[in-house]
């Protein structure tokens, strides 16, 4: 009855992941949210804003009180600053903030830059917007953001780049001379610049996340996402943000409003509040690299060999040491076998990919990320 429009698409890893863990009650280290409970003080706030009647819709571009806050987060830490009047419109999470920015920047035709590996909305949504993705591999051995590669697949098809910095899944951040190769690229072929950042608060061994609106040039022709969820431990709200200049943002709310329209209002009014103390998100780097390097040392006598993260709540580990079966094998392995769920690279490319490499996510209690240590040492052990 109908054509698939993405026929090609299969179910998420994150949700056979999930589902393998639990048929055999593994530690689940695969999917990418956290374990433990969001600050009391939030959900005292949402219990507020839901007693006081905030429960009908939203403004179509948002609260305008978690506007103003963001315009001022944003100006804080990156120095640039975005009118919350025209500048700045809240959205159901990054996945849809995302999908309504390639909705529309993308006529059919279009080419889209993108790195790979890729989180993995991006290719589907640029493929049902008619665009054209391009990919081109993050470089080992430390998965950086290659620019000279980027300028060689540039076509006169090429309308925008997307970059996601902190990245999802190899944990590798952009970098200031990565802020001025792409500046450079974007302002001589004239591209849109796709930013997803919903990690940048979740930064390690004293870098500083790189936000595209640090560059005034990139910040007149990008659209820069950000999300609650990751920042929060609240995944589940689904609030989200885009900031971009006028010109864009008034195209992008003509698309919004037909899709979404408004928002979740409690969790905006909530969020409102709560980030007038930036303590609240300004902790988030220290809490999350510790984790990492416990999930580090707990490993490093497995023959698993890291790409130390510099961001995210991500880590990867190649594996080629130990095994030569592929990665999807050997996740389903250390899950069905070993106990504990993991990710296999693989479905972050389009295709081709024949690495060795899991992701592992530390968005764990420190008791859930320490059983799955053990157990991965033990089931290593053996294999
Ligand atoms: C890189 C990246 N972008 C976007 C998202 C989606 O964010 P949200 O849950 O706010 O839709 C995720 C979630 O895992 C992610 O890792």
């Amino acid at each position: 009855m109908i054509k698939s429009k993405l026929p090609g698409t299969k179910p998420s890893i994150f949700a056979v992941m999930s589902a393998l863990s639990n048929k055999h009650n593994a530690v689940n280290l695969s999917q990418g949210f956290p374990d433990f409970d969001l600050d009391k003080e939030l959900i005292d706030l949402f219990n507020f804003h839901l007693s006081a009647g905030h429960n009908q819709y939203a403004p179509m571009t948002g609260v305008p009180k978690l506007r103003q806050e963001i315009s001022k987060k944003i100006k804080n830490l990156y120095g640039f600053w975005y009118d919350p009047e025209l500048e700045i419109n809240i959205t159901a999470g990054a996945t849809q903030a995302l999908y309504t920015v390639f909705n529309t920047v993308i006529n059919p035709g279009d080419e889209v830059i993108l790195f790979e590996p890729a989180y993995d909305s991006y290719i589907p949504a640029i493929q049902i917007n008619g665009g054209i993705p391009v990919t081109i591999p993050l470089k080992l051995p430390d998965y950086s953001f290659d620019f000279d590669e980027v300028e060689r697949k540039i076509s006169d098809k090429t309308k925008a780049i997307v970059i996601n910095s902190p990245h999802n899944p190899c944990g590798s951040v952009l970098s200031s001379e990565n802020l001025k190769d792409l500046e450079r690229i974007a302002e001589k072929y004239n591209l849109i610049v796709i930013s997803d950042e919903v990690y940048e608060h979740i930064v390690f061994d004293n870098l500083h996340h790189i936000s595209l609106c640090m560059s005034e040039l990139l910040a007149k022709r990008s659209f820069v996402i950000s999300s609650f969820g990751k920042t929060f431990h609240a995944t589940g709200w689904k609030v989200g943000y885009v900031a971009a200049p006028k010109y864009l943002m008034e195209e992008f709310r003509k698309v919004h409003q037909f899709t979404v329209f408004a928002v979740n209002t409690p969790a905006q009014f909530s969020y409102a509040d709560y980030l007038s103390n930036p303590e609240k998100y300004l902790s988030l780097n220290e809490f999350y690299q510790n984790k990492r390097d416990f999930l580090l040392k707990g490993l490093s006598n497995t023959g698993l060999i890291p790409y130390k993260a510099q961001g995210t709540y991500f880590q990867l580990f190649d594996y080629s040491n130990i095994s030569d079966i592929n990665d999807s094998e050997f996740s389903e392995k250390m899950t069905i076998k070993g106990g504990v769920a993991v990710i296999p690279l693989s479905p972050f490319y389009g295709q081709n990919y024949n690495g060795k490499v899991i992701r592992i996510c530390f968005a764990k209690k420190n008791e859930v990320l320490e059983e799955g240590i053990s157990r991965i040492n033990k089931f290593l052990e053996s294999f």
